[in-house]
């Protein structure tokens, strides 16, 4: 069938374009799986099996699911003649695509012995082999929906890849010897230069995902929000201003805190944020290189919606929302917008006006989890290379404080 020459289709479909195509989709592919490995690869066989609560997954788990995906939502419908490597790994490693069958329970991952590290590799080499005969053979006619999917699992891949490091730091926390990851791990350098605030420009502004490129479906769609007048933070929440926080008084303050905050602190007895512990006189917390004392000038990391929510307003302060961010971003108001800390954002994780999930299995990528949880924007230190973006929604509950989640500020004038 002849296509316009301007047709997406056509444009990938051209002789010279698809093998360079399908080159660069081979490379990307196998880059981004091998920094899975190259992440497990610090991880023994037991340190892979350990689930230390029900929102982490154990590395054998991540390494599995990921490959899982690509399995199910690229090979099967896409790869003719594809053999599933083995029929008991669908329900054992679907995440929560109802769509996509029956599954096990989240919780009780930690419980699955076998499949052994070993089988887990094996699965990953034969789906990467059958991935990487499916770029280079996939029809031409094929080839963009290939690629799309592609693209998503390779997203996905990353977005475990950062998972995969908070959830074993969580298992290591629980243990009385203090594992380091990488003992060698440095934490990134705090930007300098002034403090203080900075007016992001008021008025009606789009935000959202816009030409090309990736994005989750989240990101769209590119819409206009309302910016008031107000001023945010340069630089993130430090450690030495949370300290001031606690010593104030800060978890002992019911008027501070959000009613549901509350009921965390006392509940979960909150004293300091996630992984603090005082030790030989001082506050020291768990690391990508183990236990270390807390940096007073470094940014804080692993505090919840509620703690970051009351510390604004101890501060007298306010958390920006998901546009005003994006709009200083865009404006390039901030120092370490990216690569240390999720930002928490004072906005729900909600559809964007017109927003509508694909149909389907991969329609439940994101959508379904529009209730309940605030957006954090920017990226982490644990945020593989080139997955962040400006448009990028990031979303937990308010009580999460296992992700490297840290605190910028906003003020209004
Ligand atoms: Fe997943």
């Amino acid at each position: 069938m002849a296509r316009s020459m301007t047709s997406p289709v056509s444009q990938v479909a051209s002789p010279g374009r698809t093998d360079s195509a399908r080159l660069r989709w081979r490379d990307s592919f196998l880059r981004v799986r091998g920094e899975t490995e190259r992440r497990a690869a610090r991880l023994s066989t037991e340190d892979q099996i350990v689930q230390s609560m029900a929102d982490a997954s154990p590395t054998k788990w991540h390494r599995a699911h990921v490959t899982w995906f690509f399995e199910t939502f690229l090979l099967k419908p896409h790869l003719q003649g594809y053999a599933i490597f083995d029929e008991r790994f669908p329900f054992l490693f679907n995440s929560y695509y109802v769509a996509a069958g029956p599954r096990h329970a989240r919780p009780q991952r930690g419980l699955i012995t076998r499949p052994n590290a070993d089988d887990v590799t094996a699965y990953r080499a034969h789906v990467d082999a059958a991935v990487t005969r499916l770029i280079e053979t996939v029809a031409e006619a094929d080839a963009p929906r290939v690629f799309e999917i592609l693209e998503i699992g390779l997203h996905h891949e990353q977005q475990h890849q950062e998972l995969l490091l908070t959830d074993i730091i969580h298992a290591f926390a629980q243990n009385p010897t203090d594992p380091a990851y990488d003992p060698d791990w440095q934490p990134p350098k705090a930007a300098a230069g002034p403090r203080g605030f900075v007016a992001v420009p008021q008025g009606i502004h789009a935000i959202g995902h816009e030409g090309k490129g990736f994005c989750f479906d989240n990101e769209l769609p590119f819409h206009d929000e309302l910016i008031a007048n107000m001023r945010i933070a340069r630089h993130l929440v430090t450690n030495a201003e949370w300290i001031a926080f606690i010593e104030a008084g800060g978890y002992a303050t019911p008027s501070l805190w959000l009613s549901d905050g509350w009921t965390a602190v006392q509940t979960e007895g909150w004293q300091a944020p996630g992984y603090w512990r005082n030790k030989d006189g001082g506050w020291h917390t768990m690391t990508l290189a183990g236990v270390k004392p807390v940096d007073p000038a470094a940014p804080v990391l692993h505090v919840s919606y509620y703690e970051a929510e009351a510390f604004a307003r101890f501060a007298g302060k306010h958390l920006p929302s998901e546009a005003e961010w994006e709009i200083a971003a865009r404006a390039g108001l901030m120092a370490d917008a990216y690569g240390t800390a999720w930002q928490w954002t004072r906005s729900a994780y909600l559809p964007y006006p017109g927003y509508r999930a694909a149909e389907g299995a991969l329609g439940e990528y994101n959508g379904k989890f529009m209730v309940s949880q605030m957006v954090l924007r920017g990226s982490s230190l644990a945020t593989p290379e080139g997955h962040e973006r400006v448009s990028y929604r990031n979303f937990f509950y308010p009580p999460a404080r296992w992700q490297f989640t840290g605190v910028r500020l906003a003020e209004f004038v």
